[in-house]
């Protein structure tokens, strides 16, 4: 596995791998690497000749009150599970290497960065599709692998690929959760033990959501009220937004149609750590 820290140097090793007509698949992370994010890195690998991973915490993509500084960082433990998975190729750029001093290009995907995720976090997504268009731009794969964990991520990136005809495929891969449900997330090492007793809250609010779509509930509104209620009822619990949508639109939904899917997607702060997570909602399960 090699380990690389210069945009320079892991072109040129990528264009000679490129060369030998390998396919080339990428993961890019943030590192405090979980199962969740190995699940996408052996997926990567099965379905390629070289899995480049990217470790970087990216300073763009956090709001000026977010957990950028504290955001857990391991670079060596990182590198140890790479290496288990047999990835190829590992980028950790600095913040210096990746935006110099005077960057001043971003691209947003305008109406999908606003909603959900972006009214509690208004320049998140921008700096995610900045960061993720250049990753592309230096790695060049023939796919990249996300995490449904984050839909309205993938789905953002999927809309950038779309709009502006990056020749890429966005693959999403199903959430990897705990043994008890909770969804694994590098941020979940911020909760105590109270409060990690109180965040399977998101996961048996999904469970209730799900059970109420499966007894055929299909009014939007009556299911979320009912797990905004079951949510509110931990003290540490602080909603910042329970929603069903389009799966293939991202529109709010109101009635669930037989045939269609939906995510039902939550944030909610469980003391001062704020955590996501999400379900499809279909007729299939
Ligand atoms: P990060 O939070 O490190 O996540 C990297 C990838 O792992 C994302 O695609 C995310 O959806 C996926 N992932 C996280 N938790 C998961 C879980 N429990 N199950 C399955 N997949 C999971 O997302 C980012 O980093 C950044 O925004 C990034 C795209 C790297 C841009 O900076």
């Amino acid at each position: 596995m090699k380990v690389f820290n210069s945009i320079s140097e892991i072109r040129e090793n990528l264009n000679q791998l490129r060369k030998e007509d390998k396919t080339i698949s990428f993961v890019p992370t943030m590192g405090y690497l979980h199962e969740g994010h190995l699940s996408l890195v052996r997926y990567a690998k099965k379905n390629s000749d070289v899995c480049v991973v990217s470790i970087f915490v990216n300073p763009m993509q956090f709001g000026p009150n977010e957990d950028f500084n504290k955001y857990p960082r391991d670079e060596k433990r990182d590198l140890q599970l790479l290496q288990q998975e047999n990835c190829d190729l590992v980028f950790i750029p600095s913040a210096n290497e990746m935006y110099g001093s005077d960057y001043q290009t971003f691209v947003k995907v305008k109406k999908y960065s606003e909603i959900l995720e972006g009214e509690f976090r208004p320049t998140h997504f921008e700096g995610v599709t900045t960061v993720v268009l250049k990753l592309f731009n230096i790695v060049q794969p023939h796919f990249a692998v996300f995490g449904q964990k984050d839909a309205q991520q993938a789905f953002i990136i999927q809309k950038m690929v779309d709009d502006l005809n990056i020749p890429i495929r966005i693959d999403v891969l199903p959430i990897v959760r705990e043994a008890d449900g909770l969804a694994m997330s590098s941020r979940n090492v911020y909760l105590n033990e109270e409060e990690r007793k109180q965040a399977l809250c998101l996961f048996k609010g999904i469970q209730l959501a799900e059970k109420l779509f499966n007894e055929g509930e299909r009014d939007a509104h009556k299911i979320i009220s009912e797990v905004k209620q079951f949510i509110s009822q931990h003290d540490l619990a602080k909603i910042d937004y329970v929603e069903i949508v389009d799966k293939s639109s991202f529109e709010k939904a109101t009635f669930l149609f037989e045939g269609k899917e939906y995510y039902l997607l939550l944030a909610v702060r469980i003391g001062n750590t704020r955590l996501i997570d999400n379900t499809i909602l279909n007729l299939k399960k």
